[in-house]
């Protein structure tokens, strides 16, 4: 019996200020768009510090947006009558597919501190259904070791298989050491994967990796090669924590266009033109913003 493959990390890079913006007091670019050879499945993902008004009503096709919540509450709504406000350590899955309409706002006047990832979709499931699923804190799935804690939010670590319903199968794990705790991440050979470093700072396979960078680790063989990722943590008086999301690439051109995400520039066309004839469906009055327009 062999080890599994250790995984290298092939790029760590810092995230981008972009300062405030008309949506958040701080904003900060992780992963940049159009780089899709390099991020494939990922499209992309920022980390921002979510003012009033916010992201107000916009909408979506053909992705899928992965939203954390670190901090502050955020108030979200979407045409398909989903509202609510999420806390620190919940996420929202939100499936566009063939299209939605929504907001994501600070609530009580707060901050919302979140990361938010988009995952694209294979050409066929592109417009699926619009989907939405609430990920709270309390009911993610938990794999444990020594001085070490792994969140699952989606697809499996160890015994722990996370909450969410995939459109394209993705491991997503948020994991916290203790100093000097060391883990070893179970990757699909066939995955790429990048590890975000939320606070903290650890040596990731092999390099060193601090907190706003991002180490990210290519596919290395065929899909279903077991192959391992290297956690430790650094002998600091601070606990490391760590966003951890791998899938298979998806190998399909991307068209994308603001908020629309396709494989030709034809079907843009056709998003906005549904999106304007009123194909996302509309915004629900119930939870429409009282300072909205
Ligand atoms: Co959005």
């Amino acid at each position: 019996m062999t080890a599994p493959m250790a995984r290298r990390v092939n790029r760590v890079f810092d995230n981008v200020d972009l300062g405030p913006t008309a949506t958040s007091a701080r904003s900060a670019l992780i992963i940049a768009p159009g780089d899709d050879v390099r991020t494939d499945p990922f499209l992309l993902m920022g980390e921002e510090l979510v003012n009033q008004p916010g992201f107000d009503w916009h909408p979506h096709r053909g992705m899928e947006t992965v939203t954390l919540v670190l901090g502050g509450a955020l108030e979200h709504g979407d045409s398909m009558g989903n509202a609510g406000v999420l806390g620190p350590g919940d996420v929202q899955w939100m499936t566009a597919g063939r299209g939605v309409v929504h907001r994501e706002v600070a609530a009580r006047a707060e901050h919302a501190r979140v990361i938010q990832l988009w995952l694209n979709l294979p050409s066929a499931r592109k417009l699926v259904p619009t989907g939405y699923q609430d990920l709270r804190a309390g009911r993610h799935a938990v794999h444990t070791e020594a001085g070490v804690l792994v969140q699952v939010i989606s697809g499996e670590t160890g015994a722990a298989r996370g909450p969410a319903v995939n459109q394209w199968p993705v491991l997503g794990v948020v994991i916290t050491l203790d100093p000097k705790a060391e883990y070893r991440q179970v990757l699909d050979g066939g995955d790429r994967a990048f590890a975000y470093v939320i606070a903290g700072g650890l040596t990731i396979g092999g390099r060193p990796v601090r907190a706003g960078q991002i180490a990210w680790t290519d596919p290395v063989s065929g899909q279903g090669d077991p192959t391992t990722l290297s956690l430790v943590a650094a002998d600091v008086d601070e606990q490391a924590k760590v966003l951890l999301f791998a899938g298979r690439p998806i190998g399909e051109s991307v068209v994308a266009h603001g908020p629309f995400v396709m494989n030709t520039p034809a079907e843009i066309v056709e998003a906005y033109r549904d999106f304007h004839s009123g194909g996302f469906g509309g915004v629900p009055r119930h939870t429409r913003s009282p300072a909205g327009t």
